[in-house]
């Protein structure tokens, strides 16, 4: 049976994507481009800048013609990949405008996401300088990865598959005061996106099944899945599809996969969508600022081989750059806080509260834990070999293997405060050390690490109470935007996550722990073990602190909302007091998601297009 799916899997592969994906059909071709981005990876020092798009540039020469269309969507990332798809369906004339270029193949191999990170590829940003999380890094900064290029952040996350529970989106109606933004009324457009692929059961009543963007379970790792699952139950979990009426139980992670490819935007809706005539794609190229007159946004700029272009939109211009993008093109333009403009000599179009409200989850690496068997010892070969036949390890973005939402008062009514997510062999490594950039003490503790044994329990804290900012360096489009997460400066956040793994340590006593050897493994926590007593509430803190690490999934930068003194964009993702502005990515979010983003952003970008196509018939 199993020789059998696997046979089809590869074959599917070789015969529909070999079009598109060239080198995805070539073994060698797959494994020499693989072995370049890991060599590439290692060495590579991270952009600092966006002068790369400025070579030449003359900036007394009037803008280049770049013609006129119906809709130009800025950004073909997780958002704009899917609006560009929606709209070109019809007839309209669509420019997308993408800052990096189109994505390579290996982007289709899930497990590679870590490696792009260090490429360019990705934007390279750091956060500035924070006070109580990132503490291990050599310069108290984390990194902070998003993708650029086509399928932007999709292209390069853990490829988790989770949509967040209905009380955050009647929150978010609530909130907003439009029951549109419900779950009942968004639950359609998660649906329409959808096609769930798995082979298990799972609650068919919530899922989608003809959509473009594959859902699916990576195959169990042998023996730990299941012992994780048996654990959980034995703790009074039960079983169940976290997306079906109640997110309260364990759960294999779903993910954004086609077979063994991941489903990202590229793979869904670009590639599908590339060759269309009145779909036209620059990459490349880095939009500078939209342009507005008379409050109405008649079209862009943007810069591509050190050239100034000028694109006209007869309909809507659409924002989908990114929580740390948009918010610096829409204050480029005119469009943000009065001072923040001010501060940098932009003329004031709409005083706006753009960058506000930036929120993001935290994560923790940690418990970890040691197992007796040994998991993919494979070299890289073999482990491309396992992803042609739908194997992990490289067939999961993140190496996660069960999630779990759960909630410390009140886990029937109301909205999950944590998400555990447990990250298996081959993701556990010493290389989270060089990732994150940790100084020397935390790397040499780190190298106790064994990637074939040992397996973590990830404890993510789903709604901060601190809330950070994304602010301006300049008005010169060359310099990157400032993003300060404030994580855990609100002593709550850390106590929630606390209080999260004191419950969760109680798995190692479970017989499912016992029976497969899996024993609690200390690293040393170097400015924490010397000053409190190991596993006390001030030595979690400390240790949270020191190497928990952002969830990347930043939003709220230009948040929805009713009232333009504190939101930027109206219930129809319109800019407040701007005529043919929208925004569509996760920087609309006016509340924090119970899971990872990128499904709910190709829910937003499903919702925006529908309603754009209703107000502008073709
Ligand atoms: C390392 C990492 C791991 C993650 N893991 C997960 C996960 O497992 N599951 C999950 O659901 N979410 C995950 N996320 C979060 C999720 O990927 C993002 O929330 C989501 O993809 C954001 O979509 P977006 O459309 O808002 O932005 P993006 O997908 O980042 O798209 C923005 C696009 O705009 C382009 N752009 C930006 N500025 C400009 C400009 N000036 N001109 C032209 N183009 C521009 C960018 O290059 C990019 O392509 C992760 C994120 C990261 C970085
Ligand atoms: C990020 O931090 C590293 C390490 O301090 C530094 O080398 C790099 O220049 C920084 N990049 C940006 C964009 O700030
Ligand atoms: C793991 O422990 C079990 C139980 O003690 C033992 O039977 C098994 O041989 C061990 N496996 C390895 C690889 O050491
Ligand atoms: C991995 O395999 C190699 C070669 O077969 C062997 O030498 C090595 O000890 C193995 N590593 C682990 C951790 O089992
Ligand atoms: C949980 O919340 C619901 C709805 O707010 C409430 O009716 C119920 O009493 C709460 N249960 C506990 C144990 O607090």
């Amino acid at each position: 049976m199993r020789l059998t799916m696997d046979t089809v899997a590869t074959f599917f592969v070789l015969t529909i994507f070999s079009s598109t994906h060239a080198s995805i059909s070539n073994f060698a071709e797959l494994y020499k481009e693989t072995e370049d981005l890991i060599r590439l990876s290692e060495t590579y020092q991270r952009l600092e800048n966006n002068n790369e798009y400025f070579t030449n540039f003359d900036p007394n020469k009037k803008p280049f013609d770049y013609g006129t269309f119906d809709f130009i969507v800025v950004g073909a990332g997780t958002a704009g990949g899917v609006v560009a798809n929606r709209l070109s369906e019809s007839s309209f004339k669509v420019l997308l405008v993408e800052a990096g270029p189109r994505n390579p193949d290996t982007v289709s191999v899930p497990a590679l996401g870590g490696y792009f990170i260090r490429t360019p590829w990705d934007w390279g940003y750091n956060t500035t300088v924070q006070e109580n999380v990132c503490l291990a890094t050599i310069d108290k900064r984390c990194i902070y990865p998003r993708g650029k290029m086509w399928g932007g952040s999709s292209s390069l996350n853990g490829n988790h598959y989770t949509r967040g529970s209905k009380w955050d989106y009647d929150l978010w109606a609530e909130i907003v005061g439009n029951n549109d933004w419900s779950y009942e009324n968004i639950l359609p457009y998660f649906k329409k996106a959808e096609k769930a692929m798995f082979k298990i059961d799972f609650d068919r009543n919530y899922h989608g099944f003809s959509g473009l963007q594959c859902v699916d379970l990576p195959e169990d790792t042998p023996g730990l899945t299941t012992m994780l699952l048996e654990a959980f139950k034995e703790k009074g979990s039960i079983e169940l599809d976290y997306h079906g009426q109640s997110p309260y139980g364990i759960s294999r992670v779903q993910n954004f996969l086609d077979g063994n490819i991941r489903a990202g935007t590229a793979h869904a809706y670009i590639r599908p969508a590339a060759d269309r005539h009145n779909l036209i794609i620059s990459d490349n190229s880095l939009v500078t600022k939209v342009i507005i007159t008379n409050n109405r946004a008649v079209g862009i700029e943007f810069v591509k081989n050190g050239k100034l272009y000028f694109a006209q939109a007869s309909k809507e211009v659409i924002l989908s750059a990114g929580a740390i993008n948009t918010p610096q093109v829409l204050m480029l333009s005119g469009i943000g806080p009065l001072q923040e403009l001010k501060k940098h000599g932009i003329k004031v179009v709409k005083d706006l509260p753009v960058g506000k409200n930036l929120q993001e989850h935290v994560g923790f690496f940690a418990p970890f834990f040691r197992t007796n068997h040994t998991y993919y010892n494979l070299t890289l070969k073999e482990q491309l070999n396992f992803w042609y036949a739908n194997k992990r390890p490289m067939t999961s973005g993140a190496g996660s293997q069960v999630i779990s939402f759960t909630n410390l008062k009140n886990n029937t009514y109301s909205r999950p405060d944590i998400e555990l997510l447990v990250i298996g062999p081959r993701f556990v490594s010493s290389t989270i050390a060089t990732s994150n950039r940790f100084n020397e003490e935390y790397t040499a503790a780190y190298q106790i690490l064994n990637e074939y044994t040992d397996f973590a329990i990830s404890v993510n804290l789903l709604h901060p109470e601190s809330k950070g900012e994304v602010t301006l360096q300049s008005n010169d489009p060359r310099k990157y935007p400032l993003i300060d997460l404030n994580s855990f400066s609100v002593e709550k956040d850390l106590e929630t996550m606390y209080q999260s793994i004191k419950s969760l340590l109680e798995l190692q006593n479970t017989k499912a722990f016992k029976n497969f050897k899996a024993e609690r493994l200390f690293v040393a926590m170097p400015g924490c073990d010397e000053k409190y007593k190991i596993d006390s509430k001030k030595w979690w803190y400390c240790a949270l602190k020191q190497v928990a690490f952002p969830g990347y999934h930043p939003i709220g930068t230009a948040i929805m909302g009713a009232d333009p003194c504190n939101s930027v964009i109206d219930s129809e993702l319109k800019v407040h007091g701007i005529r043919g502005l929208r925004i569509a990515d996760a920087s609309i979010f006016p509340v924090t998601i119970s899971g990872h983003t990128a499904a709910p952003v190709v829910m937003i970008a499903e919702k925006v297009s529908a309603l754009i196509k209703a107000e502008h018939r073709d």
